[in-house]
């Protein structure tokens, strides 16, 4: 039977029916396909009967896996097939599959046996205790790899560092981000569009999705018994685009030229306060400053909390909690006017450079390391 999915790549928000939907992605695999699904269903028939699903998400194999997996349905009724016939690739395979279920918790586990079945309930344990995801690792506890050459050991350690170096972030947060055995709510990738290259399909969902709490197990990884792996050369270069593709999707630009905006309209808050106080009401030059001052570092906070970082904000709503940003933002801004002063003294005094040009490059650096510091701790993700 054919399952609908939608044109772009996104998982719906919808109401789940069943609390668990396994995908099976599938290229080739006709001769490991039966015993994979007679093993999985085996296993969640004991702890979820009746609530969860398989899904395998095949290419058209030539082989006619798809074929073989249909022959399954009537004595696995928990079994559900999707062939493709015309999208490609691993990663897509799993959010098609993703964006036909039903679950409320959406998984992935490769068809040829070398993902070992019974860890499964040791990630649905890491879910059921409050996790966001689960990853099945093989960096951690009992976890490893069966007998791999130094070769192979070595490029995928080496892959790993890659990814650490361009996008720490996503890859630094487990110790397998190749794994493509895991699990997720779907509350926290639903409504974000998915632009997975190739295999990893882990970095995708941990980049794009709200991920909070992240629960890992260790599990060996088998040799194959049946048939051939699928990967060549390609899906290096391939994951070398999806870090870039990613890292440019993350890059902070938009929130920083925000942020330079507001800090820009504070100038004008601070003099025209300025005016008004020592010009107009005839108050003290230092009082008049400091005022102006604060007023401004206030307003910058309320453009900043509702626009630059609003989204962040949202998450975080109640008036206690914007009293503890503004704080935080307060406090950092005046760090940040300390800053100021010594790059300036140094720039000119020390190093005789003009008065303005140094004041224009302490300006520079005190905005950067403002947004920066703010982003980490007053906007925390
Ligand atoms: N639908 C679909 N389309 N399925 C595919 C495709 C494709 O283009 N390519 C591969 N698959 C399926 C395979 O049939 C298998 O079930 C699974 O995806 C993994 O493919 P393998 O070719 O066996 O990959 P591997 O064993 O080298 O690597 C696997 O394990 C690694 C370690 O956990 C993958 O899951 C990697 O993502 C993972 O890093
Ligand atoms: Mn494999």
């Amino acid at each position: 039977p054919a399952i609908q999915t939608f044109g772009s790549t996104f998982v719906h928000a919808g109401t789940s029916l069943i609390y668990f939907s396994l995908v099976i992605p599938t290229y080739n695999e006709c001769r490991n396909i039966q015993s994979i699904v007679e093993k999985l269903s085996q296993l969640l028939d004991g702890i979820l009967p009746g609530n969860y699903e398989l899904i395998v998400v095949d290419d058209d194999s030539p082989d006619r896996t798809w074929e073989v997996a249909l022959s399954l349905t009537p004595e696995y009724p928990q079994l559900r097939v999707m062939r493709r016939e015309e999208e490609r690739g691993l990663s897509t395979a799993v959010i098609r599959g993703w964006q036909a279920a039903q679950g409320e918790v959406l998984g992935v586990i490769d068809a040829d046996l070398q993902h070992p079945p019974e860890t499964l309930l040791q990630l649905l344990a890491e879910i059921q205790r409050g996790a966001d995801l689960a990853a099945a690792s093989r960096h951690v506890g009992e976890g490893g790899v069966s007998d791999w050459s130094v070769v192979r050991r070595f490029l995928s350690r080496g892959a790993q560092t890659l990814g650490l170096v361009i996008l720490p972030g996503v890859v630094g947060r487990v110790s397998d981000p190749m794994s493509g055995y895991f699990m997720v709510r779907r509350t926290c990738i639903a409504g974000k569009t998915m632009n997975p290259a190739g295999y990893k399909i882990l970095i995708e969902v941990l980049g794009r999705g709200d991920i909070r709490w992240i629960g890992e197990v260790g599990y060996v990884f088998q040799e194959r018994q049946e048939g051939d792996s699928k990967v060549t050369w390609k899906q290096y270069i391939e994951y070398l685009q999806h870090l870039l593709r990613l890292r440019f999707a993350r890059w902070p630009m938009g929130k920083f030229l925000r942020f330079g905006i507001v800090g820009f309209s504070g100038v004008f808050v601070n003099m025209g306060v300025l005016y008004v106080l020592f010009d107009i009401l005839g108050l003290g030059l230092t009082r008049s400053l400091i005022v102006a001052g604060e007023l401004a570092i206030i307003s910058n906070f309320l453009w900043n909390d509702l626009w630059t970082f609003g989204d962040i904000s949202k998450r975080q709503p109640g008036s206690r909690q914007r009293l503890k940003r503004l704080l935080k933002f307060n406090t950092i801004c005046l760090m940040g006017l300390i800053l100021n002063v010594l790059l300036v003294n140094l720039l000119f005094n020390v190093l005789g450079m003009n008065k303005y040009l140094a004041n224009l490059i302490a300006i520079a650096t005190v905005t950067l390391w403002n947004f920066w510091i703010n982003m980490k701790l007053s906007w925390r993700v």
